[in-house]
């Protein structure tokens, strides 16, 4: 590991530090791997956290080491449904809830990495963290220095690298200070929890991301992650970037910001579904479709699409329209074709957002499971599932979908059949 200058380190912005420089050190060592190793099999038999806490305190001298240990043992139980090398990795508790999704993260590793067939690139991940993006990046070919400031952090990074059997060099210092050679690509994944809370302006991350921009914009390959709130068209990014949205299953769950030469051609915005790993790039800004009523078909863009803004383009190609100027919520006449990009679910009714309409076409039926869903209407669905005199249910059945147009609002009856579609309000138009 390189360590520069002393005067790199987490600075008063950074989360309560959650890991001290003395327990790092010892938890790699065979003692401290050890015990994490007890710890987790004391976990895994049903023991207290409590219990298990206090044996190890009276055991260890140090009381600091006991819960350090304790921690990366809880985390590596919460890790194991994602990692495939958790039951050998460190985490800290921060350190985990910061670290990309491994699909994820493997997904935007084959674009950092790709080369020309020309032997292979060499990556800096100066925000490197406990090392997911690196240890993607560098099973994906690329030859990776690893860069984060806290030191004691870069201990298990160090020590997460060598697990994984990844070769990647560790530098202990700051992304904004440290010298990158011409030619090499970086990749920022700046911390978004000062002060132990999310946040979504983009100078608050650390570090802030227009200095990051500033320092590695228009080089050899900038790829910035950021949370998927992020809007393409945010001051802190600076000129024409790529920002592409990235879902798994459902959810919503990262962007990456991609400037030359690592951006698609001409791409504004792009999304993609993991793990299939689907993938549509827009390189302009499409026509807005047109506002219509209600159709056959309800049909609701993916989220990631919809960040990206695809969802009039999706639109167009089969034929629908938007339910409200401000809604990426679409319709259609007949049954658009299967794709992965939307949802479509058979209208059976168009009423007025009001409870007494609902509750009477309800009680003509023999209605399954109903499920309520507000498309940009404020308010607790459990009010509603009183007002029209249903208990609340998953989704399943049908669903009662209100919406709010552009000047009232509507209710439609829809057979959800399949899965469930997504958040609630996905919908919503980025940038409006
Ligand atoms: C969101 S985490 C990175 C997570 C990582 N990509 C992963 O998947 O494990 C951000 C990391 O950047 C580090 N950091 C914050 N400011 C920094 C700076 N100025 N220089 C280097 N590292 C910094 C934090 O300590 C934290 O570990």
């Amino acid at each position: 590991m390189c360590h520069p200058s002393p005067t790199s380190g987490p600075t008063d912005q950074e989360p309560a530090i959650d890991l001290q420089l003395h327990a790092a050190t010892w938890l790699v060592q065979p003692h401290g791997l050890d015990v994490v190793e007890a710890m987790v099999a004391a976990l895994d038999d049903g023991a207290d956290t409590l219990a298990i806490a206090s044996r190890w305190r009276s055991e260890l001298a140090d009381p600091q080491l006991a819960s350090t240990a304790l921690t990366a043992a809880v985390a590596r139980r919460r890790a194991r449904a994602r990692w495939p090398e958790a039951e050998r990795m460190l985490f800290t508790r921060h350190g985990l809830e910061q670290a990309s999704d491994p699909t994820v993260a493997s997904w935007r590793a084959r674009r950092l990495a790709a080369t020309d067939g020309d032997g292979s690139v060499e990556v800096w991940d100066v925000t490197a963290g406990l090392g997911a993006d690196a240890i993607a990046v560098a099973r994906a070919g690329a030859e990776v220095v690893a860069v984060e400031h806290d030191p004691a952090r870069a201990i298990l990074l160090e020590h997460n690298l060598r697990v994984a059997e990844v070769t990647a060099s560790v530098v202990v210092d700051d992304a904004l200070e440290v010298r990158v050679p011409p030619g090499a690509r970086v990749h920022a994944d700046p911390a978004r929890r000062p002060d132990g809370d999310r946040t979504h302006h983009l100078d608050d991350h650390q570090p802030p991301v227009s200095r990051i921009v500033q320092r590695f914009a228009a080089r050899s390959g900038l790829a910035i992650t950021l949370a998927p709130g992020v809007d393409r068209d945010d001051p802190a990014l600076g000129g024409e970037m790529e920002v592409e949205y990235l879902q798994r299953g459902e959810q919503l769950l990262e962007a990456t910001v991609w400037d030359d030469p690592l951006r698609a051609p001409g791409a504004l915005a792009s999304a993609t579904l993991l793990p299939n790993g689907e993938h549509r790039v827009r390189t302009g800004a499409a026509g807005e479709l047109a506002v219509g009523p209600p159709g056959d078909h309800l049909v609701e863009v993916v989220p990631a699409a919809v960040r990206a803004r695809l969802h009039d383009e999706l639109g167009e190609e089969f034929g629908g329209w938007r339910l409200a100027r401000h809604r990426a919520l679409l319709s259609v006449d007949g049954r658009p074709p299967e794709s992965p990009w939307y949802r479509s679910r058979p209208i059976l009714a168009v009423l007025p957002a009001k409870p007494a309409p609902i509750r009477r076409w309800l009680a003509d039926r023999d209605a399954p499971p109903i499920e309520i869903v507000l498309h940009g209407i404020t308010g607790d669905p459990t009010r509603w599932w009183r007002e029209i005199g249903r208990p609340p249910r998953g989704p399943q059945g049908w669903r009662v979908e209100l919406i709010r147009r552009d000047d009232d609002a509507v209710a439609l009856v829809t057979d959800a059949g399949g899965p469930p579609t997504g958040e609630l309000d996905a919908d919503d138009e980025p940038g409006r």
